[in-house]
């Protein structure tokens, strides 16, 4: 096998860690093997419910301090552009502003590759070039267009292509791709493969850039106290964020707390750390007091991520008995201005079973935002391509899409050989093909429904990784009266996780669900939990909340024995209370036998299964209606079946279903980042212009979960859900498209304007 760049992040999406931490119990606790428990499983009401719904939730920027500032970066309006001379004097003398911070006054600190925290090689319009400090944040707009800025303008690129061209500029030392060559990816043979085939399709696939757009924008607020920090920030890792900002600031990571009160979603956009925190713990460190700065939404739109576009051009070959044989791509994906991953290749490397790929991928820098991991990075757009090329070589070889998906279903993964923990995927298109009424479909000609409106019915599939591991740890502390405690370095990001958390406690020391409290969120005095991605966060930090349980249990017992002088083999544990045959203990009266005031234990996540590979898989069929005289899409119904372990709690799980769902529409129906090419800048830095899709867009939506207590997995069988939901959902709806209409819509996203001119047979427009 070839090609370790390519797979470098290969970790996310192949969960194999088996033993790459030091110290993780390889022991795990004891799995809990029933599907349903008291609260597990169970739809209990989110823990931060009634506070999100009622609006007194408080998030980053409530958290208002007394004599803080605010700040607004000053951005490039230039793609392309070197700072020739920038003068502060004027916004500094206006009232109200603190201080102007910029290359010629603030420290060094290097960011990106060869790029830095303030450069004066602006590479995109929306860089920063300076934080302008100020008692209110309308002080520190109106003092942006007074500082002085004298630009040289530098040609720029904003075209996918055109930006690989030996006349488009470098934007870094490594040239115009990012790795400095294509990333490749190759086994078995694929010439010989495709001559004997009997069925070659080949096909170009293109899809625009999306943007996150949380509602609740990127927003610090930032103290000093003595040489201590603390940023109260939305951010998906508080651990990883403390971690690179005392990297950035080169002071201990112990002196930075970092917290994360409740979130207005992240997606991928707040994985990393950004520009305008560190600039914001600059100036409060040399201004001594709080400062705040809160991104706008052209700010958001323009520089934190970005899902980059990709161009893919497939070929599928297969045989008459239904063998895949052969599957080739050629890709393009823009990185933007600095380092990011544009790849959309995985699925085609692993969600079916072929002897033969062939990848060949390229990042490419341009004069654009750069891109950030967006929910599924890479998955939603590779699926797009692929199972259209599936669905397109099935009609070729004359079967049935479904059957060719079943019978080509890989048994391990396709990129290491190495086994899978569980698959249910056999089930899941089992179930998903009979709720959508798949067979109704066999019998029917594309586009042969009756009149301007047609209906179809299309399919796509699902792999991910989202096994969790360690590190990652949860503490549990009795306190003195019984009630119970559990702290992370974990952050609910709106998933769920305070509430999964308090199911799993509550389900260990068979306890009410009121009796527990959670705090995540905040890095003092907790265990580490790794970033929200990746779909990790529940697979990692619930069965270390398991084993937690399970620990204070015994030492409950221990602690009973001993306190109140009985044999241990005379107690047992049931219903919150020790039992003995005379007597019973409740928590607090266990607690006060034993004279202690805090039992506490931290949970480990144990190490993953040595020689298998954690994933997730799923089908989604889709049924839309195509108005073939105004080029809309309905999206009427989507039925998703998925194997993502076990369900925790219903509720959150149809919310993360409906979330990714939701996304995967906007992402094939209208969500797209529109560049003017001739001036280098973003059109769409607004929500009028970047279409999302809204409650109106909503179809019906089934959820589907085959029952999988994947204990090899971990102690509790849980597999991630966060990302599962968005992969396959646009190729699905193209498929139906497809269906529906003979027509194959090999652009996204699929408006009106664009399914009119492939229902017209013209020819696509490249980007
Ligand atoms: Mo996700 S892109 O792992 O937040």
């Amino acid at each position: 096998m070839s090609g370790t760049r390519f797979i470098r992040d290969q970790r996310f999406f192949e969960e194999d860690n088996a033993s790459y931490v030091a110290e993780v119990p390889v022991e795990d606790a004891p799995a809990l093997e029933t599907s349903e428990g008291k609260f597990l499983g169970k739809s209990v009401e989110r823990y931060d419910g009634y506070h999100k719904v009622s609006g007194t939730a408080l998030y980053t920027i409530d958290r208002q301090l007394k004599h803080a500032l605010a700040a607004r970066a000053l951005r490039s309006p230039h793609p392309h552009a070197k700072i020739k001379k920038i003068d502060s004097s004027k916004a500094e003398a206006l009232e109200g502003v603190m201080a102007v911070l910029h290359h010629g006054n603030a420290p060094d600190i290097p960011w990106h590759r060869d790029s830095k925290l303030f450069d004066t090689h602006l590479r995109y319009a929306g860089d920063e070039v300076a934080l302008v400090v100020a008692s209110t944040a309308d002080v520190a707009t109106e003092a942006l267009n007074l500082v002085h800025v004298e630009y040289e303008v530098l040609p720029h690129e904003t075209r996918t292509m055109e930006a690989m061209d030996d006349r488009a500029p470098e934007l870094h030392d490594e040239g115009r791709l990012q790795g400095g060559e294509p990333a490749t990816y190759a086994r078995g043979e694929v010439e010989p493969a495709l001559e004997s085939a009997d069925a070659v399709v080949s096909r170009s696939f293109t899809t625009a850039t999306c943007v996150h757009n949380p509602t609740e924008p990127h927003n610090s607020v930032v103290f000093w106290d003595d040489d201590r920090l603390t940023v109260y920030d939305s951010t998906q890792g508080v651990f990883a964020m403390r971690n690179t900002l005392a990297e950035k600031l080169q002071i201990p990571a112990s002196s930075i707390r970092v917290i994360c009160p409740a979130m207005g979603g992240g997606f991928g956009c707040k994985l990393e750390l950004s520009k305008h925190t560190v600039m914001a713990a600059l100036a409060a460190r040399q201004l001594g007091r709080p400062v705040s700065v809160v991104l706008d939404r052209r700010e958001m739109n323009l520089a934190v991520g970005n899902r980059p576009n990709s161009i893919q051009h497939l070929r599928a070959a297969g045989t008459r008995d239904g063998q895949l044989t052969a599957l080739v791509t050629d890709s393009y994906g823009m990185v933007g201005a600095y380092p990011s991953n544009a790849w959309m290749n995985w699925p085609l490397v692993v969600m079916y079973q072929c002897p033969n790929v062939s990848v060949t991928h390229r990042n490419v820098y341009s004069n654009l935002g750069p891109g950030r991991a967006f929910r599924a990075p890479g998955f939603p757009q590779g699926t797009f391509a692929l199972d259209q090329v599936i669905d397109e070589l099935a009609e070729a070889l004359g079967i049935d899409t479904l059957e060719l998906c079943q019978r080509n279903m890989a048994t391990a993964s396709q990129a290491s050989g190495t086994p899978y923990t569980s698959k249910k995927l056999a089930e899941c298109y089992e179930r998903g093909a009979e709720a959508i009424g798949w067979s109704t479909r066999r019998n029917r000609e594309p586009g042969s429904g009756a009149g301007p409106r047609k209906r179809g019915i299309g399919m796509a599939s699902q792999v991910w990784g989202g096994g969790g591991g360690p590190p990652a740890g949860v503490t549990v502390m009795i306190q003195r009266d019984g009630s119970v405690q559990v702290v992370s370095g974990t952050q609910d990001i709106g998933t769920g996780t305070f509430t999964i958390l308090q199911q799993t406690v509550a389900e260990a020391l068979e306890i009410p669900l009121e009796s527990i409290s959670v705090r995540v969120g905040d890095t003092d005095g907790a265990p580490y939990g790794p970033l929200s991605g990746g779909s990790q966060t529940a697979p990692s930090m619930t069965p270390a909340a398991w084993s937690a349980g399970l620990e204070l249990k015994q030492a409950l017992l221990q602690g009973v024995a001993a306190g109140a002088e009985v044999p241990l083999e005379s107690l047992s544990y049931a219903d919150g209370e020790v039992r003995g045959t005379e007597q019973n203990w409740s928590l607090a009266e266990a607690m006060q036998v034993m004279r202690e005031q805090t039992l506490v234990r931290t949970g480990l996540r144990a190490a993953n299964a040595e020689g298998k590979i954690i994933c997730s898989f799923g089908a989604q069929f889709v049924e839309v209606e195509v108005d073939t005289e105004t080029g809309r899409i309905d999206v009427l119904r989507v039925v998703a079946a998925h194997d993502i372990g076990r369900v925790l709690n219903r509720r959150l799980l149809e919310n993360q279903f409906e979330g990714g769902i939701m996304q995967g529409i906007g992402m094939a129906l209208m969500e797209e980042r529109v560049v003017d090419d001739v001036e280098g800048k973003v059109l769409s830095a607004n929500l009028l212009d970047y279409r999302m899709p809204v409650m109106a867009n909503t179809p019906e939506i089934e959820v589907i979960i085959p029952e999988n207590i994947d204990t090899v997995a971990n102690n509790l069988g849980v597999k991630g859900v966060g990302e599962p939901p968005i992969i396959p959902t646009a190729g699905a709806i193209a498929n139906a498209v497809y269906n529906a209409t003979g027509v194959r819509m090999t652009e996204l996203p699929m408006t009106p304007d664009r399914v009119l001119m492939a229902l017209l047979g013209a020819e696509e427009v490249s980007r």
